[in-house]
Order: structure tokens, then C-alpha cells, then sequence
């Protein structure tokens, strides 16, 4: 391959991105190919001789228009699925072209930077204080995972316990608890630790979801020894926020470490209009969040957060002779718990850079202010029941009419709006009652995406 040929071949790929997001907006918000002609149009036994590269590339395209979801579009509402800020995109494009192996400053020193960088942003926009250390990882999923492995390490270091060494096998108990709405990448974090997704005991919420302080306090009382607890800020449903300040007080005077799942509602703390949500958020030991969902950076992007950056170290670090460290350099590899990795900070450098501060209270104000908008759209149709109280960018919707059965016509809705494609969003059960999930999330979305997504789900309903 000539330099012509990797030229051609990477302006393609461009032009080919670009029009797929140009027409993005103008596209049915869910897929509509089956796996059946995806399968036909990429499949077939691998080739022996190999294929041009600018054919390969076309053939991609030609099936990514119907075979994949516009979640880059402003009415794909379903999950929490963040939109891509373009220069968020055009900096992860950059991120393939450089294709740096994040692992140690001695391999890059430029991506050790940005995150460094990077991280010191996210502690100013969130007021978290200044020795706060910070690992990219893939999303929220290993962002919890990395906290807890954290959280284990300290906890039973307390206890005299070497986890890192030893393992659990004859380690004391740690007792573990969840809240009842936590959310299902907290299990699977124990269940990766050893620590067991069923043994955590669960913490009864309220109507929203949100843990009760005053359940989690009876439920310490008298207990000694390692201890985690974990709060949330954003119910995955309802986008109710646990009392944070309230559990912190609590799991202190326990000496119990506090972590916070806040994969999306942790962006509530940069807006002063939202931030008493997360009031505390700065007395938690450690924090998960995701720049792929609310920070609109593209896939995939999550940050753990630890205000002890020695436990966050001992949980991630093993020492290799042959890997260079330099003692006055950050080497990402120590808060994470991949070796070779993409360099996951830099289009989160670039969302926060284009946004700035201002910009980033603006997108999630305005996604908020949409959520309400939709909300109160669909609520004038008799037939409409808001199940929670819209705090932040999700809604939950049900659909009861006389003589239907609300679970059956709810289901119903969703999958009708689903097949119409003005927009796209998901379905779930609250509280033993099926309901649609409205998640608002994407930079490019307008108050007009919203009335004329609301007038769909409404068309559909009277269908
Ligand atoms: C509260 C919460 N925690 C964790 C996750 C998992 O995030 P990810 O899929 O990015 O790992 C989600 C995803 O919606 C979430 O809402």
C-alpha cells in the first residue's frame, strides 16, 4: 500500500462519515435492516485473496445507513445514549490516525498529558478536590468496577488485609450494600471482585427511586468491619438522584467507603440550577461516570474518580521490569485495569474544550428543559401518565386508557413508535407497571425534535 493509497482510503472515510451524518437527522431513529440482509450483504466465508480497501469501506457505508441506529441523530431517545460532539468525533478519528497505545508516558507522552489535563478539567467542573485521581476506562460499567476494586483495596487494607496479594480466600467479610434501584453494572462489579452480586444487601428506595437514608442508617447500625456502600445520582428510569450529602453522613460516621454511580447524573453538578442533586458528591471516596452518554463523546468513553489515589493505584498497578515508568510522569495505565489502550481521554479533552464550561451547563439545561417539554406535550393527552417526577433528562410514560389493559397498550405504544421512526426510544418495567423510557441526551437536539417526537408518540397512541 502507497502513501496515496492510505490517503485516499482515510479522505473515503470522511466523506463517508460525514454523509452518514449529514443525513442522520432525516433517517428512521431506529434500524431498520434485519440481521438476516446485514449478514447477506458483509458475510460469506472470509476471502482468500484480500479485498481493496476502498471496497471494504463502501460496503460498510452501503449497510450502515438502514442497518444501524441514528443515535447520532436528535430524536434517538432510547437507553442514555449520548449523541458525538463533532469535534468530539473528529478528535477520535484523530485518535485512530496517531493509533497510540495510552499505556505509559514513556509510549505517548502526548495522551499521558491530555488525561492529565483532561482530569484536572473534570475535577474543576464537578468541585472535586484537587488530589482526586482519575482513570479512562470503556464506560461506567468499568468505571464502577474500578472504583469497587479500589473500594476493596482500602477497606480491607483498614482490616489488615492484603487483597492485591492474598485474594479473598480467609479475607474478612466486607459487607456490601446497594440500593435497591442500583443499577445492574454495580452486580456485575462484584460479581468481577469476588465479592457477589446477591450477597450485597439492598437498600430500600422511595416512589423515585431514590435510597432511603434513614433504611441504609438501620441497616448499619451495630455492623462493624469492611464496609461499601453505593449510592447513585441518575435512576436509570427516572433520573432520581439518591440524597448523597445525607448517605455520605451516614457512611462516615461508619467509616464505610462511599461510592457513587453517576454514569449520567453526575453532569447535574456542573449546572448551578441542578447541582443540589448531587450536593456531597465531593465527600464520596470514589465516582463512576461516562463521557459516551451525557458528555456526548463517542463510544466508548467512561471515567472512574477516587479521592484516594494510593488505593486507586494499589488496586490497578503491578509493576513489570520492563515497562519504563517515570516517576515524574503519570502513566495511565495505573488508575485503569487495561495495559495497551486506546487514548480514551482525548476526545473527552476535546468535548469539554469545544463546550467549555458554559457550553456544557447549556447542553445538559437544555436537555433537562426538553425532558419537561416532552413531558408536558405528551401529559395533555387524557390517556398519558408521567410516572416520575422529570428532575432531569428522563421520563417515564405509561399509557392507560378505559377498557385497555395498560401494560398491553403501553407495549403496544412503544413498539409502534419504534416501527413509525420519528423517534426512537425503549421500553421498561417501574414498579410492576410497563412504561416507556424517554432518555434526552444528545447536543443536536431542538425543542422542534421534541414536539414533533411528542406528536408521534401520540399519533401512534390513537392508532
Ligand atoms: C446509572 C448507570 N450506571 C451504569 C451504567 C452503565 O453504563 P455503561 O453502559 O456505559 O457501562 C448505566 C447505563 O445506562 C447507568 O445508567
Amino acid at each position: 500500500m502507497s502513501q496515496d493509497d492510505r490517503s485516499s482510503l482515510l479522505a473515503r472515510a470522511a466523506q463517508l462519515g460525514s454523509r452518514y451524518l449529514e443525513g442522520v437527522a432525516d433517517r428512521p431513529a431506529g434500524a431498520t435492516a434485519p440481521g438476516k440482509e446485514l449478514r447477506a450483504a458483509l458475510g460469506g466465508p472470509l476471502p482468500e485473496a484480500g479485498t481493496e480497501g476502498l471496497a471494504v469501506l463502501e460496503a460498510l457505508d452501503a449497510a450502515a445507513v438502514r442497518g444501524t441506529c441514528a443515535t447520532q441523530g436528535p430524536r434517538y431517545f432510547g437507553f442514555v445514549t449520548g449523541g458525538s460532539l463533532p469535534a468530539a468525533t473528529a478528535a477520535d478519528w484523530l485518535v485512530s490516525a496517531w493509533d497510540q497505545n495510552g499505556a505509559v508516558y514513556a509510549l505517548s507522552p502526548l495522551v499521558s498529558v491530555v488525561e492529565e489535563i483532561t482530569a484536572g478539567w473534570l475535577r474543576d467542573l464537578l468541585g472535586l478536590p484537587a488530589s482526586t485521581s482519575a482513570g479512562f476506562v470503556t464506560g461506567a460499567q468499568m468505571a464502577n468496577f474500578t472504583a469497587l476494586a479500589a473500594a476493596r483495596h482500602q477497606v480491607l487494607r483498614n482490616a489488615g488485609w492484603d487483597v492485591e496479594a492474598n485474594g479473598l480466600p480467609g479475607a474478612p467479610a466486607i459487607d456490601v450494600l446497594v440500593s435497591e434501584e442500583s443499577h445492574y453494572t454495580i452486580s456485575m462489579a462484584l460479581r468481577l471482585l469476588g465479592l457477589g452480586a446477591a450477597t450485597a444487601r439492598r437498600v430500600p428506595s422511595d416512589g423515585q427511586g431514590r435510597m432511603r437514608p434513614a433504611e441504609l442508617a438501620r441497616m448499619l447500625t451495630g455492623t462493624a468491619g469492611p464496609c461499601i456502600v453505593c449510592a447513585q445520582a441518575g435512576n436509570v428510569n427516572t433520573g432520581a438522584f439518591d440524597p448523597i450529602a445525607d448517605i455520605a453522613a451516614i457512611t462516615r460516621t461508619r467509616g464505610a467507603w462511599l461510592h457513587v454511580d453517576g454514569a449520567f447524573g453526575l453532569w447535574a453538578r456542573v449546572s448551578p440550577a441542578l447541582s443540589g442533586l448531587v450536593q456531597g458528591l465531593e465527600t464520596a471516596d470514589s465516582i463512576a461516570t461516562d463521557g459516551h452518554k451525557w458528555l456526548n463523546v463517542p463510544y466508548d468513553s467512561g471515567i472512574v474518580l477516587c479521592a484516594h489515589p494510593g488505593a486507586h493505584r494499589a488496586a490497578m498497578t503491578l509493576a513489570a521490569a520492563y515497562i519504563v515508568a517515570d516517576a515524574a510522569e503519570r502513566d495511565p495505565h495505573e488508575f485503569v485495569p487495561e495495559e495497551s489502550r486506546r487514548a480514551r481521554a482525548v476526545p473527552v479533552y476535546a468535548a469539554l474544550r469545544t463546550l467549555g464550561r458554559d457550553g456544557l451547563i447549556a447542553l445538559v439545561e437544555r436537555n433537562c428543559a426538553q425532558a419537561r417539554r416532552m413531558a408536558g406535550n405528551l401529559a395533555r393527552h387524557p390517556a398519558v401518565r408521567i410516572l416520575n417526577e422529570v428532575v432531569l433528562n428522563q421520563v417515564l410514560v405509561r399509557f392507560e386508557a378505559p377498557g385497555a389493559d395498560a401494560d398491553v397498550l403501553t407495549r403496544a405504544v412503544i413498539a409502534g413508535v419504534q416501527a413509525e421512526g420519528t423517534c426512537w426510544l425503549g421500553g421498561t418495567t417501574w414498579h410492576g407497571m410497563a412504561a416507556m423510557r424517554i432518555a434526552i441526551s444528545n447536543w443536536s437536539t431542538t425543542d422542534e425534535d421534541i414536539d414533533r417526537s411528542a406528536e408521534a408518540i401520540i399519533r401512534v397512541l390513537e392508532a
